[in-house]
């Protein structure tokens, strides 16, 4: 008998193997050589200067030199905690993911939480998008659920990231304002980028002063695929819903903690983890066909749309439970390497050009953040099962290859790993026609439908605090032009939100952005699922 928390904590065993405790041993150099006198350098004479030779001084400063690795470009704020995911369902028809082969099935994770603009040490509470990153450690490798907490995205088009992080950023001649999206830069970007204006909406909701992340829902945002034994496939969003309820805080009291209180929602998740009350979410699923997806009136490649629960019902397949802090925020939280290239067998892509992109982009600047190509040998990042390839070498490899051979396919090696054949990761044999090109599909040119859904699924307290969030974070920005691009933009979602934040910032309401594209008013009714009071 065996809890899932006792059986993880005994099967994690890989992940573990590196903890260290110092306890009562003697003090000794990176070389094993024990240090008779931490206190008192190697000097000429008992008032003399320090000497050369003295190799103990040497090697203590020399490390806390490089003690500091660079900070995530995005997502650099975060916390993390261990657990474990729980299937509630056999899921091999649809899928033969290993998280979901069995009823009852557990595995490991490592999830961490962030915010998204914010530098390492900036505030918890900032008005931001939370990361939502899951690890899970299955029995076929590493899977990573690299999510945010709310449903859609900024932009429809990798290539655009870099100009969305640049603009959001602390603008560079000063490098103000940190953490927060209050300034002429940012708005100037969103406001000639209206695909954002969905994710605007978001932004300035509630859901961007969450209570705690042990309070937020988790989206994995692009449209994914899931693959069963025969080879068929669905598409698929994923949603983490809390069992403790979505919650967030009004804007007051954010700003107050912002000052009081910086490790606000880093404190809360370790405290609440240490006290036993374990944070819980349930998985769940839209599983949807090709054939669906093409009579929807958008496009489900497009991460700026949601698929409305009115049209797929999310499905929950399991339960994660997080139930243990890490041991050494460095070696966990930090080193951890999430990236949307670590999919399993049973789990795909789909074209969602947001999600090409960032298939190269994690491993990418990790290789940067994390210091040459083996960083996979951290343990936080190893898989739990085991792994063989060719590949060698690199700074600071850790494993030591046996043999003469590393590469495949030879005759010599005797041991050497071999291809798994059907058992191998397999693409969904996706049909693929068509010229190179550099544009938009249709359905991604409309950009104001399901902004308004969003806004009209609000309580009215909840449409007051987007009002008031506009009207807060646009007083900031100086260049009326600005000012009027974004109401013009919001003119199209709702004129009485327009109106409202015009009101408040004391200007005249522009006429309506021109709309390119067709206009799509959802048929649905607003999902009542978004608004956070009524839930
Ligand atoms: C972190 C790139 C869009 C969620 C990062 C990092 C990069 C990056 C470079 C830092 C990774 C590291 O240093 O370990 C991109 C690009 C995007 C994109 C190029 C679009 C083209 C998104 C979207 C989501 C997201 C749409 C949510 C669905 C996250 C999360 C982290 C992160 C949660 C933090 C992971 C952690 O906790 O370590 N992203 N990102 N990103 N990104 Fe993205």
């Amino acid at each position: 008998g065996d809890t899932p928390a006792q059986g993880i904590n005994r099967s994690i065993g890989p992940l573990d193997q590196n903890r260290a405790d110092g306890g009562e041993q003697a003090l000794s150099s990176n070389q094993g050589v024990a240090i008779g006198d931490n206190q008192n350098s190697l000097k000429a004479g008992i008032r003399g200067p320090a000497l050369l030779e003295d190799f103990l001084l040497r090697e203590k400063i020399t490390h806390f030199d490089h003690e500091r690795i660079p900070e995530r470009v995005v997502h650099a704020r975060g916390s993390a905690a261990h657990g474990f995911f729980e299937a509630y369902d056999d899921l091999s028809d649809i899928t033969i993911a290993a998280p979901f082969r069995q009823t009852g099935k557990v595995t490991p994770v490592f999830v961490r939480f962030s915010t998204v603009a914010g530098e390492r040490g900036s505030a918890d509470t900032a008005r931001d998008v939370r990361g939502f990153a899951v690890k899970f450690y299955t029995d076929d490798g590493i899977w990573d659920l690299v999510g945010n907490n709310m449903p859609v995205f900024f932009i429809q088009d990798a290539i655009k990231f870099p100009n969305l992080v640049h603009a959001l950023k602390p603008e560079p001649h000063h490098a103000m304002p940190q953490a927060s999206s209050a300034h002429d830069n940012y708005w100037d970007f969103v406001s000639l980028m209206p695909e954002s204006t969905h994710m605007l909406l978001w932004q300035m909701s509630d859901r961007a002063i969450p209570r705690s992340y042990r309070t937020m829902q988790g989206f994995g945002v692009h449209t994914f695929r899931l693959i069963n034994r025969v080879g068929d496939a669905v598409f698929c969003k994923f949603h983490w819903n809390p069992l403790a309820g979505t919650h967030a805080l009004v804007w007051d009291e954010a700003a107050k903690l912002m000052g009081a209180d910086p490790d606000f929602h880093r404190r809360d998740l370790w405290e609440a983890i240490e006290q036993g009350a374990y944070p819980q979410w349930e998985l769940g699923l839209q599983i949807f066909t090709e054939a669906q997806a093409e009579a929807f009136d958008f496009d489900v490649l497009d991460a700026t749309k949601l698929i409305p629960e009115e049209l797929v019902p999310v499905r929950t397949v399991g339960r994660m439970t997080l139930h243990r802090n890490p041991d050494n925020f460095f070696a966990e939280t930090e080193q951890v390497a999430f990236c949307t290239a670590h999919v399993i067998p049973g789990i795909d892509f789909s074209n969602d050009p947001l999600l090409q992109g960032r298939i190269h982009s994690y491993v990418d600047t990790q290789i940067s953040r994390l210091g040459g190509a083996n960083f996979h040998e951290i343990p936080i990042n190893r898989p739990v099962n085991p792994l063989h390839n060719n590949q060698r070498d690199g700074m600071h490899r850790q494993t030591i290859h046996r043999g003469r051979v590393n590469y495949e396919p030879n005759s010599l090696g005797g041991g050497c790993p071999h291809q798994a054949g059907y058992l191998g990761y397999a693409s969904f044999p996706a049909a693929v026609d068509g010229e190179k090109l550099r544009a938009k599909p249709l359905k991604f040119a409309e950009h104001y439908g399901q902004a308004r859904m969003f806004y009209l699924s609000q309580t009215g307290a909840e449409q007051r605090h987007i009002i008031d969030a506009f009207r807060f974070e646009l007083s900031k920005v100086q260049t009326p032009a600005v000012r009027q691009r974004v109401l013009a933009n919001l003119a199209n979602v709702s004129t009485g939100l327009a109106a409202a934040i015009a009101e408040g910032l004391g200007m005249v309401m522009p006429p309506p952005a021109p709309v390119s594209g067709l206009t799509v008013v959802p048929e649905y009714a607003p999902s009542p699922a978004l608004s956070l009071t009524a839930r």
